[in-house]
């Protein structure tokens, strides 16, 4: 069931101390003040959902389409993660960080397309002992859910409670699609209902894959929200960076200053928005050569550089990523400046190609065009820049060994299960969001290079929206020329 709090209770009523006398539970039902509620204004992403319910719905006509949110993840026994809804469903409804966990979205076909239905576990009444007594989601415990007409109003869906799904799953036949990694649960129970219903699980199975990679690939292109959105990610994003520049002080002062890094900038994320949009990295001197360096727990020594990837998730779930790579003392060191120049290079290259039209993966070859020439020219290649770049050579990829560009949105690496025609392979259009982010990584261990060299590590990630006349760098407010970034320390 999607509501794991439907399941079995947790086994933790060896330290429960509540009441259970008939006396106690009479006397808590009693003497509450009768709640009003007023009728909130539909959210503004309420009609960019309903137009993306719309595209799924014509994509699929006559299926049923289960996409749950899923349920919490449970951390240890009775304490969970953080809730965060699956993607697309906070994309269908617009209901994101405030979500209800273990809702379901169900698109039901009828004559004329689907009608859409958020089931969600409504509030108990004071009748039942679940809000004071149950830690999960009473409201006591967890504070109070909204109501199925405040839900209704504020995404513009028809609501109903949780407890009716059951009569969707009695109707599940081989025309019904869930999300698999929705929620596995109840993807189980979909899958058992099914089979008794047609006699191919694979068939069914097949179509859930085309499911999620559909969900997927709607997402490349944004709406308007979106864009807006990102840019207000970009934004807050900008003060984190900021709140860490302005902590320099105790941040080289303490033994785990990257710890200190990772904490304001954090701190500015909840501040700001939902919470981080993938765990910091805060990446001081040859910490940097580790690509997603999370552990945080070294040093920040003037004289080293530090890479900062970092990315506000806003309420809505949209997030955005970030690297800068600073010198912590202020100014670039001769080689640093270099690294850094030569990583900036490639990303301008990079940006500069980026228009409608030209294939997503010539960004990272513009990028790598720059990357060989630079290793080539300081002499750290067998061969040439134009021999390493032919496809069974690669040389130069020993100092950059990730990707340029990822699709960015409500995920971090966002329609990930687009097919690959469509992402690497795929043309770019007006309304896509990517990072662009070379980097040169020279391990403190590698032969390859001067000692000089050795342990510098430099990233320079940006936000990029294409538009009708080429690109636009979302994230240009933020400092990214050496000489810039200088001036940004100063
Ligand atoms: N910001 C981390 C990554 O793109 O993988
Ligand atoms: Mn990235």
């Amino acid at each position: 069931m999607a509501d794991k709090n439907a399941q079995a209770p947790r086994a933790t009523t060896n330290r429960s101390t509540v009441p259970v006398s008939d006396t106690f539970k009479e006397y808590i039902s009693g003497n509450w003040a009768v709640r009003t509620e007023g009728k909130p204004t539909p959210r503004s992403q309420s009609p960019y959902a309903a137009a993306r319910r719309a595209s799924v719905s014509a994509r699929y006509p006559g299926k049923r389409l289960i996409i749950p949110a899923g349920a919490a993840k449970v951390r240890s026994n009775d304490t969970d993660y953080a809730y965060r809804a699956h993607s697309a469903f906070a994309h269908l409804t617009g209901w994101a960080s405030d979500s209800v966990p273990g809702s379901v979205l169900v698109l039901e076909p009828n004559a004329d397309g689907h009608t859409a239905t958020l089931y969600f576990r409504k509030a108990a009444g004071r009748d039942s002992d679940e809000f004071y007594a149950n830690p999960e989601i009473g409201e006591f415990w967890t504070g109070p859910r909204p109501s199925l007409a405040h839900v209704a109003y504020d995404l513009g869906l028809l609501t109903a409670d949780l407890a009716d799904f059951t009569a969707v799953l009695d109707s599940v036949d081989a025309d019904t699609l869930i999300l698999r990694d929705g929620d596995r649960d109840l993807t189980d129970q979909v899958d058992g209902r099914r089979l008794l219903a047609a006699d191919s699980e694979a068939l069914e199975n097949d179509a859930d894959t085309g499911l999620a990679r559909d969900l997927s690939e709607m997402r490349l292109v944004k709406d308007e929200y979106e864009i807006d959105q990102m840019r207000r990610a970009v934004a807050a994003t900008k003060k984190g960076f900021n709140d860490v520049i302005a902590d320099r002080p105790a941040i080289i002062a303490h033994e785990r200053g990257e710890r200190l890094v990772e904490g304001t900038f954090n701190r500015r994320a909840r501040a700001e928005g939902n919470t981080v949009g993938y765990d910091t990295i805060a990446a001081s001197g040859a910490h940097a050569c580790v690509l997603h360096w999370t552990r945080n727990d070294g040093a920040v020594v003037p004289g080293d550089l530090i890479l900062l990837d970092a990315g506000i998730e806003l309420d809505s779930l949209y997030t955005a990523d970030i690297t800068r790579t600073l010198p912590i003392n202020g100014v670039f060191s001769d080689t640093q400046r270099l690294v850094y120049e030569a990583v900036r290079e490639a990303a301008d290259a990079a940006f500069a190609i980026v228009k409608p039209g030209i294939r997503f993966r010539e960004i990272h070859a513009a990028a790598m065009e720059v990357i060989a020439r630079k290793t080539a020219e300081w002499g750290f290649l067998p061969v040439t820049a134009e021999e390493s770049l032919q496809p069974d050579h690669q040389y130069h990829r020993r100092y950059m060994v990730h990707g340029t560009s990822h699709h960015l949105g409500i995920d971090v690496h966002d329609c990930a299960q687009a097919r690959r025609d469509l992402y690497l392979d795929g043309i770019l259009e007006v309304g896509m969001v990517f990072t662009i982010e070379p980097g040169l990584y020279f391990q403190p261990d590698d032969l390859t290079v001067p000692t000089e060299f050795r342990g510098t590590g430099v990233r320079i990630e940006d936000n990029i929206l294409v538009t009708e006349s080429g690109a636009e760098n979302l994230s240009i407010d933020i400092p990214r020329t050496a000489d810039d970034v200088e001036a940004w320390l100063a």
